[in-house]
């Protein structure tokens, strides 16, 4: 799927496949600690991530390319169900588990293309993509820090909710889409 940024640059979206993990390492080793502070739902080497994507089954990756380089511009990761830490705290807010139909979500732009709408269009992409395989909700991978506003007010735009506050490393909201709802 091919998307035009705020800045009018044109962009691919698709699915991560394995012809994309040096591109996606590439990525990752790229990002400024600004960001890195934010995202890190794994270790960012391509064993890791050939790991993951290769072999488990139980990830899914997204990805945008800048439609003039071929560069992996963002990314986002879907783990299947939920985070076996994270479990026993959200069951606190009335939430149901369920390690087929929910999914587990981080996503991440590059820095300087951050808010020109590629996490938006990345996520509905997704989306779209979750909801064939029957997801019918999104958790944050390890919430989001209350201070990261920008990355909050992403998932409020998308439909998440605030579900509850919890402290690590500082404040940070757990946060939930209910594809359903
Ligand atoms: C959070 C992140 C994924 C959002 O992606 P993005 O491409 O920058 O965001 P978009 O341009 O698609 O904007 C989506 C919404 O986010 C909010 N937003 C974007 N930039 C913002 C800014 N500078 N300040 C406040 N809100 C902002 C707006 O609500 C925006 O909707 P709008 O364009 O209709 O106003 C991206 O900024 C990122 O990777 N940040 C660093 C890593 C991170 O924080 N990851 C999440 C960890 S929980």
């Amino acid at each position: 799927m091919t998307i035009q940024t705020k800045d009018n640059k044109k962009v691919f979206l698709k699915r991560l496949q394995p012809c994309d993990f040096d591109k996606l390492t590439e990525f990752l080793q790229h990002l400024q600690p600004e960001t890195t502070r934010r995202f890190g739902p794994h270790g960012f080497d391509k064993q890791t991530i050939t790991e993951l994507f290769e072999n488990d089954g139980a990830h899914i990756g997204y990805i945008a390319l800048d439609a003039e380089t071929l560069e992996v511009i963002a990314y986002s990761i879907i783990k299947i169900g939920f985070l076996e830490h994270d479990a026993s705290r959200l069951c606190t807010y009335g939430l149901t588990l369920d390690a087929k139909t929910d999914c587990t979500f981080a996503p991440s732009v590059a820095d300087k293309w951050q808010s020109l709408g590629v996490g938006n269009s990345l996520f509905q992409f997704a989306l779209y993509d979750l909801k064939a395989h029957s997801i019918k909700k999104v958790i944050l991978w390890g919430g989001v820090q209350c201070c990261n506003t920008r990355a909050v007010n992403y998932y409020l735009k998308n439909g998440f909710k605030i579900m509850g506050q919890f402290q690590y490393n500082g404040e940070n909201f757990d946060m939930v889409l209910d594809i359903e709802g």
